[in-house]
């Protein structure tokens, strides 16, 4: 089985450089954020978002004072990314990561939705450099996450069509209910 967020790390860093903007729209336990935070340099931001302030402090904790500055950490939905990303980063997102579901050993009942994860994920299209990617980790193997790999497929689909570049990758071939790690990207390059 391919582990999908050392595949997502794989190809979101190709994307940054020190100095850029990122967003991580699912904190969790900081191990996208961290990752994010160390290929930004200190010159760089990182947007941290989660709706459990037990995630983000775990997060805190986890970064330590060398990368803290770094994130700007935001105890809203990622459904509201528009409104607190500040205006002269906007257009400048080279990565955008989403892994969806709940909190691996947390409360499974506060997890991701179709609903709000679809704003999230057409916030993050506007948000992003012509030159950056948007990686989406999802988990169709129990009812909430079929759905909602349903409507990010759907959307993804749609933005394929528009011209922008998607790749699919899966961590089981052929599986309907294995994870899968959607990279949406304007330019290609990855
Ligand atoms: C699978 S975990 C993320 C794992 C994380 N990226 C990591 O590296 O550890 C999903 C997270 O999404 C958060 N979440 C659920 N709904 C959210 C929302 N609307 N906006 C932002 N975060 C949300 C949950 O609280 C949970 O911490």
């Amino acid at each position: 089985m391919i582990r999908l967020t050392d595949r997502a790390h794989e190809i979101c860093q190709r994307f940054l450089q020190p100095g850029d903007i990122a967003v991580d729209a699912t904190v969790g336990n900081g191990h996208d954020t961290l990752f994010l935070a160390k290929v930004v340099g200190p010159s760089g931001r990182v947007y941290g978002f989660d709706v459990q302030e037990a995630a983000l402090e775990q997060t805190r904790q986890k970064l330590g004072q060398e990368y803290l500055s770094r994130v700007i950490f935001l105890l809203h939905s990622h459904a509201e990314m528009n409104q607190w990303i500040e205006p002269e980063h906007r257009g400048h997102m080279k990565v955008v990561m989403f892994n969806l579901g709940y909190l691996p050993g947390g409360d499974k009942a506060v997890t991701t939705h179709a609903e709000s994860t679809l704003v999230a994920i057409e916030a993050a299209c506007g948000l992003l450099h012509p030159e950056g990617i948007i990686s989406v980790i999802a988990y169709p193997g129990h009812n909430a996450g079929r759905d909602e790999t349903g409507t990010v497929t759907d959307f993804f689909r749609a933005r394929e069509a528009d011209g922008w570049c998607l790749e699919i990758i899966e961590a089981v071939a052929e599986s309907e209910t294995a994870p899968r790690l959607f990279l949406l990207s304007s330019q290609g390059g990855s």
